[in-house]
């Protein structure tokens, strides 16, 4: 089973770049399950029914989410009725929390969990990622063995503490969030693909995505300031492919993907 995994989406370049490059990594890779994160996709923060149906509509097949889930409010309106969008599932009072944090997208006759959990370092008050992740991992291996974790997380300590604990577990922990690809992808020894960070997709003559100069100046001064995520720019996709293997679930291959538009090139 091949799989593309996309990390953060960052506004409409993010969104564009998904538009113009999935196709070709389509055609590269030729993945059966496409996951991207989406929790920056509308201008930055959160994500909208139109841009998520644009996703969709782009060829992706599910889209996690993380610490800005919540900041456009229509995602309330529609996260209940999407079975195609999922968002951490460690939240404290899990159960009144709107949306989901495991769903399954189907491959022929094989299916993949795809979980999203949310880190606490440095991230706030949820519920522990490893003891809500393991009873996730739980059920859904008793309906296949091919799981993704998509760590929404800030410490690459906390990340690779739950590449280790999934470690035989699941196919892949892939982390999200620092919006910075690391160059640590592998195999652990019981065959869980592991990466602390997939990397965004977006404007990347900034920082994280966003604006450099609003920034700097916030470092500098310490005062507030509105953060802004360009429209126009030189852009990059950051991701990774997994191959897993048909029976065990185990997987075989992990490669980070990063694409900038000016200067594209498959590693
Ligand atoms: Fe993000
Ligand atoms: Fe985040």
């Amino acid at each position: 089973m091949k799989v593309l995994f996309i990390g953060d989406i960052v506004g409409s370049l993010g969104v564009d770049m998904v538009k113009e490059w999935l196709p070709k990594l389509k055609e590269q890779y030729k993945p059966q399950a496409t996951i991207v994160n989406g929790e920056n996709a509308a201008g930055g923060r959160g994500i909208t029914e139109k841009i998520y149906k644009e996703l969709l509509q782009a060829g992706v097949d599910l889209v996690t989410m993380g610490n800005h889930t919540w900041d456009q409010k229509e995602i309330f309106d529609f996260i209940d009725n999407e079975k195609k969008l999922i968002r951490p599932a460690n939240y404290p009072n899990n159960n009144v929390t709107p949306g989901k944090g495991l769903a399954y997208i189907n491959i022929n006759q094989l299916k993949l969990a795809v979980i999203n959990l949310h880190g606490r370092s440095f991230m706030g008050d949820f519920e522990d990622p490893f003891r809500v992740g393991q009873e996730l991992v739980d059920e859904a291996r008793m309906v296949t063995p091919h799981i993704f974790i998509d760590f929404h997380a800030e410490a690459t300590s906390e990340k690779e503490a739950m590449g280790w604990f999934m470690d035989g577990k699941v196919s892949a922990v892939v982390g999200t969030h620092t919006h910075v690809q690391t160059n640590d992808s592998r195999i652990l020894p019981q065959g869980t693909a592991y990466q602390t960070d997939v990397g965004m997709t977006g404007f990347y003559d900034g920082i994280l995505g966003m604006k450099k100069d609003p920034i700097l100046q916030k470092f500098q001064t310490q005062m507030p300031n509105r953060f802004e995520v360009p429209e126009t720019g030189r852009k990059r996709l950051n991701g990774c492919y997994i191959d897993i293997d048909n029976t065990t679930g185990k997987a075989k291959t992990i490669k980070n993907i990063r694409i900038d538009d000016d200067m594209p090139f498959f590693n």
